[in-house]
């Protein structure tokens, strides 16, 4: 674990960044790590890092003796091209954002060719009831991308722990689900949504909305507020059909799905059972920008 002493430790080059771009620059950082036997947490990101990337960083770096934080935007989880030009790209503002934390991290910032080749393609792989549902149903591929390149992320680092934000509450499941059928040596930690002051999730595509939008984007987040507060008193149908008529109501947002499931599953709620812990779960576009939010219910 990391403590005060590990911070001094790694503040003799808190100002430099070590950011390596090579698989090979990866296999003699993790050789050194394990040769002065200390722990490696991972922060796989795309980028664009926002508060919510910087706390896993941070809450990486207590709970390891170093953190590797990955800026990739992987391709092959796009099934939109568009959507993948627009992604932003800011490696520059994202290295000085974990310069300015007080923990020192590393940085795996590698090519597109460097981590696929010449054709960047995914693997497929059976995620049974998890793909069939949300996500899995409008962005179709998604999963398969995400996983592979976590799963050569995961094989190329080795590290300790991984940490992954709820807000992709799917993904969280899709890789666990990975992790557990290919049996890596890796401890998933999962870690709570962040949210801007007003309730909105943060999320590297807010910066694509215009100032009017950011503002309407609320709604979102108090859409699930109003499912949290119903949930127990009325039936999940019913919720249901009044998040769709206050979405057809407004005047910005198109809602995409809108589902009450199990956590564990991710299937939609039929009957509630006492002892399951229940999520809902919501994506909508807000003036073309693609918005995904989830709460806890119970
Ligand atoms: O959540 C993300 O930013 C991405 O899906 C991930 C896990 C870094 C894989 O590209």
């Amino acid at each position: 674990m990391q403590n005060s002493r590990n911070y001094s430790k790694f503040a003799a080059h808190s100002f430099s960044m070590n950011v390596l771009r090579t698989k090979d620059e990866i296999g003699r950082y993790r050789k050194q790590l394990r040769h002065e036997g200390s722990s490696l947490g991972l922060v796989p990101t795309m980028g664009a890092l926002h508060r919510g990337h910087l706390e896993l960083v941070e809450r990486a770096c207590r709970e390891n003796d170093a953190v590797l934080v990955t800026i990739f935007v992987n391709p092959t989880q796009f099934n939109n091209s568009q959507d993948l030009l627009k992604y932003p790209k800011t490696l520059e503002t994202d290295l000085d954002k974990l310069k300015a934390l007080h923990c020192t991290v590393s940085v795996f910032a590698p090519e597109v060719s460097e981590m696929y080749g010449d054709s960047p393609s995914a693997r497929t792989y059976d995620f049974g009831n998890l793909e069939g549902v949300m996500e899995g149903v409008y962005r179709p591929g998604h999963f398969n991308g995400v996983a592979t390149i976590v799963e050569v992320l995961l094989r190329l680092i080795l590290p300790d722990r991984v940490y992954f934000g709820e807000k992709d509450y799917q993904q969280l499941q899709v890789v666990r689900q990975m992790v557990r059928q290919k049996n890596l040596p890796v401890s998933i930690i999962p870690c709570p949504i962040v949210r801007e002051a007003d309730g909105l999730a943060m999320s590297s595509r807010n910066t694509l909305l215009t100032n009017r939008l950011r503002k309407e984007a609320v709604f979102l987040y108090k859409m699930l507020e109003e499912v949290k507060n119903s949930f127990g008193t009325k039936n999940a149908n019913e919720i249901a059909e009044f998040v769709r008529e206050a979405f057809a109501a407004h005047p910005d947002f198109k809602l995409e799905y809108f589902s009450i499931a199990d956590a564990e599953t991710l299937l939609p709620v039929g009957a509630t059972d006492e002892t399951k812990k229940y999520r809902a779960f919501i994506a909508a576009y807000l003036g073309g920008v693609r918005l995904i939010d989830n709460l806890p219910l119970n």
